[in-house]
């Protein structure tokens, strides 16, 4: 295994502390004979100079990811990038922030705060990605701010982590058609996010995705240990372009809704 295997290993198993539902769903899709491949894993940060999406972005053109395609989810305040390996069995990297220019006074004042605790070592360090938030959180803060934008109380509330990875549909033996990967997930237990229909996008978009609602769990924070959203698992079945190759990018539209799978 090589570092940057090691450093996927290292973002997984974070990843499913905070999502045992993640690795529930791996563990169902294995047991039925699939093999997952994930298709890409997503981050989400703020707009601020410190932690803003190039700073992220480090950690993987380091290893030889190239930046491929820029997007923008107004409804969201948010702007995102994604990320490509050329050894095409990587995962793609998708780094989303919240742009702080469109945010009201409470929530940008709250970021500045955050990053008072975010140092240049910590960032420079690759392990940042998956260390959880350098802050002490407050509750009542977390519920005013997720109040404006679910989006900013994940991040003040769980950090610098993976939001979600996503099983590469096309990759699955038996379950590659979307509708019978969902029909599977709902016999075994698992709750879909449902906002804007269980599968956002189509054939037409050459990208469908659904996704898990994301697990509610403990969470210290100042005044105690609350409940609150932590991550989801993502699904993808990617379609072939009219030049022949498949579809490597992400729909804003489909996106958008995906956002909602950390929603209360
Ligand atoms: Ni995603």
């Amino acid at each position: 295994m090589n570092q940057l295997d090691l450093y996927f290993e290292k973002m997984w198993n974070d990843y499913g502390k905070l999502n045992p539902q993640a690795r529930a769903v791996y563990q169902s899709l294995t047991q039925a004979g699939e093999k997952v491949v994930n298709d890409h894993i997503a981050f989400r940060t703020f707009s601020h100079p410190k932690i803003s999406i190039d700073i992220l972005a480090q950690h993987f053109i380091k290893y030889g990811y190239v930046q491929k395609a820029n997007y923008v989810f107004s409804e969201k305040k948010l702007n995102a990038k994604h990320y490509e390996h050329p050894e095409g069995h990587y995962p793609k990297v998708f780094i989303s922030e919240l742009d702080l220019k469109l945010v009201s006074p409470l929530i940008s004042t709250a970021v500045s705060r955050m990053c008072e605790y975010v140092l240049d070592t910590m960032v420079q360090d690759e392990n940042f990605l998956i260390g959880g938030r350098p802050w002490m959180a407050s509750f009542d803060l977390y519920q005013k701010i997720a109040s404006e934008s679910e989006y900013a109380a994940w991040v003040y509330a769980h950090g610098f982590r993976p939001n979600h990875f996503t099983v590469y549909i096309n990759h699955l033996k038996k379950l590659n058609q979307i509708q019978d990967l969902n029909q599977f997930l709902k016999e075994h237990g698992f709750k879909l996010n449902n906002f804007g229909g269980e599968i956002k996008g189509s054939p037409a978009d050459y990208l469908e995705q659904s996704s898990t609602m994301a697990n509610q769990i403990e969470t210290q924070f100042e005044e105690g240990v609350f409940k609150v959203p932590a991550c989801y698992y993502e699904f993808a079945k990617r379609y072939t372009l009219p030049s022949g190759e498949l579809f490597e990018g992400f729909v804003a539209r489909s996106a958008d809704k995906i956002f909602e799978s950390t929603n209360k």
